[in-house]
């Protein structure tokens, strides 16, 4: 379980989580819809350890494990994954690279693979995802079209397997067939061993996955949580 113990969070001096309480249970999928600013990605970059968000206290739990005690790469290591809502180009590093080296650092030196059999369990999940083998070479994320960027947090994913699954508007920009695409790629994820806990301004996204909770993010805190259908009632009806 993720959980969110009476949490206060400030960037710089304004508050952007104010005493957030929730439980993300693993195996359940959740919606966090809210209007611009409310804090739903600061509330992702706490989780995941961005140092500009100060926990002024409370406590994020993983499985009973103080989560806010661990760096951001202890954090991806024990399972828990975040697709920024702004991906960073980064000149210099080949894809390749930068996905051999998050791959190897889960595994001790005796586990970690090679450049050949990496290549070897890469390359299936390429393929799967529609990406050409080109790409490997490229330097990360640069240059790469939008829908391009999200395949590579698609391929993250395949390749770490993570247990809680942050999505920070992985679908916006999206043409309808990539729309389409990830929407299917998250589907064939979902398992009792994951959570998708997903940001979106668009509706569409969340046809695609079953969605068992959706939390309303108003000033940093939850102002009304629901099931699927409360999905429906903002689309129809929008914030109050
Ligand atoms: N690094 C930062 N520096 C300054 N202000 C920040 C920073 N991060 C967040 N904020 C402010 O905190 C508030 C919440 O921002 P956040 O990005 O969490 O909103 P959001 O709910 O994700 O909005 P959106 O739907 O537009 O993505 C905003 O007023 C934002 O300007
Ligand atoms: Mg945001």
């Amino acid at each position: 379980m993720l959980k969110i113990d009476s949490l206060n969070v400030k960037v710089d001096e304004k508050t952007v989580i104010n005493n957030l309480n929730f439980d993300f249970e693993l195996g359940k999928n959740y919606a966090i819809l809210g209007k611009n600013g409310t804090g739903k990605s600061s509330l992702f970059f706490t989780i995941m350890g961005h140092p500009f968000y100060k926990v002024n206290s409370g406590t994020i739990y993983l499985d009973g494990e103080n989560l806010l005690q661990m760096t951001p790469d202890q954090r991806s290591s024990k399972g828990i994954f975040l697709a920024f809502q702004n991906v960073p180009e980064i000149p210099g590093i080949k894809l390749f690279e930068f996905l051999k080296m998050i791959y190897n650092s889960q595994f001790d030196k005796s586990k970690q693979l090679s450049f050949m059999k990496f290549k070897k369990l890469i390359e299936p999940i390429i393929n799967e995802l529609g990406i050409s083998k080109d790409f490997l070479f490229r330097d990360l994320n640069v240059g790469f079209s939008g829908g391009e960027k999200r395949k590579l947090e698609l391929l993250q994913i395949k390749l770490l397997k993570p247990k809680y699954i942050l999505l920070d508007e992985i679908d916006s920009g999206l043409d309808v067939n990539s729309l389409h695409k990830l929407g299917d790629t998250i589907k064939s994820i979902c398992s009792s061993q994951t959570s998708f806990i997903i940001i979106s301004h668009y509706f569409d996204i969340y046809n695609y996955i079953d969605i068992d909770k959706t939390l309303i993010i108003q000033d940093g805190n939850i102002s009304q949580t629901g099931g699927k259908d409360l999905i429906q009632n903002i689309k129809n009806n929008g914030f109050k």
